[in-house]
């Protein structure tokens, strides 16, 4: 769904000229949202209309999606926002991912055996990282926001106290879920409150985490972190089997990082950096297909350069990346041109390259929705792109007792045993092993593109998928697509391992499969659509902002 409104430029000659010489120079006038859920915009409009930026609405719509969409993210989970500050003209990456805590050790989730526990890193709390949401929301109110986060949790408690309307993603969640019930009656308490899983349109209430949002909103940091909601979620971890304690919780620092970001063709790209494996592989694919000449080729071509460009990136992310705060990651060397031009090279034009022809790890042997995006530019042109997430639907589909924080299973993010495929079917080898406070590697990458054309603000749930689909959408937005395209586009995605390439119902033709399929390429067809991108763009020629979410989910894009 989009929206867009026009700002007619001030009608002082001078900053006419000023705007003409500086593109962006003057701010849009119009702010724009788009979030996964309709009720977590409002919230974001809300904000802004009391006075608050772009960053006191991320902090109103992170929360508020909490309530409203606690399948994809929440207080027991983590994330990463993107800021641009516009006064400066300063961005900033705001690492709010979860850490493993203090008795984390490497091989906690392998049997005797040393073979992968069944689902002991993704069901109940020793799969729960240390959240990282609430202190991140606490520090973009304290340093970023005007508004005290009192103000910017009020929707959310709002909603929480008055209860939220199950809608269809929900509703996949919780059948996903179900076993939950059985297992954590706190969850089942609050999600199938007749014993059953609700109907669309039961309203959910969640009165515990109203009062944790209240303690988070009184206390900020501490609020969450020490007191009540502190002893509440050690103990409540530690009752079913969980290793936190509380000075893994008191211990829980957010850090502010510089975002990656390249000029490729006449596009300036601003993404996440480590510990998320996004940024990276998408500045290197971009720059593998730079030098392709994509114009001159024909589109089966064109679709089979994008996949080994992809194949390439995600071979590397399984190989090299990690938290930056304990393995030294090569980020130069995989940003430079000159790198990708030597990756270009090995790619036949005519042939699929097989991926156990690239050197690698292999493995020793879900998918997702799950997580949540959005993207918001106030009046002033501040910006936010900001993706979060509990990991699985509802997590490790534990619930604190006496909190209604569902804890993430953001463990399984870590690779468990180098060559054992995650949840995504993700590859990783030791330098995104367990350690205790290091940071899983994460695919979530909110972005900014920029150029003379404008701005676009981007990111997208999907685990792996995540970065293909800003992939695709990036290149969109570079060749003209608007914010509707972009987040319409049908999607296609490749990952190294395994060797496929996933493509939903109307990515190729069937001319470009058979094309594909000749050149060697193994084809499967998504059973559903897949991601639930939420795009907001500035046009500097005709001053106007889009906010438009994908066609795949329940929301719409506002502007204000
Ligand atoms: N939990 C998904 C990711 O961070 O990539």
């Amino acid at each position: 769904m989009i929206h867009r409104k026009t700002t007619f430029v001030s009608i002082l000659c001078l900053t006419l000229l000023w705007s003409v010489a500086v593109p962006g120079a003057v701010p849009p006038g119009h702010a724009a949202i788009a979030s996964a859920h309709p009720l977590a915009t409002r919230a974001g409009q809300q904000i802004l209309e009391q006075g608050g930026n772009a960053f006191d609405a991320a902090v109103a719509i992170s929360a508020a999606l909490a309530v409203v969409e606690p399948q994809s993210s929440g207080l027991g989970g983590g994330g990463f926002f993107l800021l641009h500050i516009a006064d400066s003209g300063r961005e900033v990456f705001i690492d709010a991912r979860e850490v493993a805590p203090a008795a984390a050790t490497a091989d906690m989730y392998l049997d005797k055996n040393g073979d992968p526990l069944r689902g002991a890193s993704t069901s109940g709390p020793l799969a729960a990282g240390i959240p990282g949401q609430p202190a991140g929301l606490a520090y973009l109110a304290q340093h970023y926001g005007r508004l005290p986060l009192k103000t910017s949790l009020a929707p959310a408690i709002r909603y929480a106290e008055e209860g939220v309307a199950v809608n269809k993603r929900m509703l996949s969640g919780l059948r996903f879920r179900r076993k939950a019930f059985d297992r954590w009656p706190a969850f089942g308490k609050v999600f199938y409150p007749d014993g059953e899983t609700p109907a669309l349109g039961t309203m959910i209430r969640q009165k515990d985490l109203a009062n944790t949002l209240r303690r988070l909103a009184t206390g900020g940091f501490a609020g969450f972190y020490k007191g009540e909601t502190g002893r509440l979620l050690v103990a409540g971890a530690r009752a079913s089997g969980g290793i936190w304690s509380a000075e893994d919780l008191a211990g829980y620092t957010v850090v502010e990082r510089e975002p990656v970001s390249a000029k490729v063709g006449n596009m300036r790209v601003v993404s996440s950096p480590p510990p998320s494996s996004g940024g990276i592989a998408l500045i290197n694919m971009l720059n593998i297909l730079d030098g392709a000449d994509l114009a001159s080729l024909d589109s089966a071509t064109k679709k089979h350069m994008t996949i080994e460009a992809m194949r390439r990136a995600f071979r590397d992310r399984a190989e090299y990346l990690g938290d930056p705060d304990y393995v030294a990651v090569p980020v130069e060397r995989l940003l430079s041109p000159l790198y990708a031009a030597g990756q270009r090279v090995s790619i036949r034009s005519d042939r699929a390259t097989p991926s156990d022809a690239l050197p690698g790890i292999w493995p020793a042997g879900a998918k997702g929705d799950q997580t949540t995006h959005f993207s918001i530019i106030d009046s002033e042109g501040n910006r936010v792109a900001a993706t979060l997430s509990v990991n699985f639907f509802f997590g490790s589909g534990f619930m604190v007792p006496g909190t209604g924080v569902i804890l993430n299973n953001e463990m399984d993010d870590f690779s468990i045993k180098p060559g054992a495929p995650n949840g995504f079917e993700l590859l990783g080898a030791e330098a995104n092993a367990i350690e205790p406070g290091k940071r899983p590697l994460s695919s979530m990458m909110p972005t900014f593109l920029e150029s003379d054309r404008g701005i676009a603000i981007l990111g997208t749930p999907g685990g792996s998928r995540i970065i293909t689909m800003v992939l695709l959408a990036t290149m969109a937005w570079s060749e003209g697509a608007d914010a509707e395209a972009m987040v319409s586009l049908k999607r296609f995605h490749h990952q190294f391992y395994p060797d496929q390439v996933l493509y939903e119902e109307g990515a190729f033709s069937d001319e470009e499969i058979h094309a594909l399929e000749q050149r060697g390429h193994r084809l499967k067809k998504a059973r559903r659509a897949y991601g639930n991108m939420n795009v907001v763009t500035w046009d500097f020629r005709t001053g106007e902002v889009e906010a438009a979410t994908d066609p795949r989910g329940i929301s719409e894009g506002r502007v204000y």
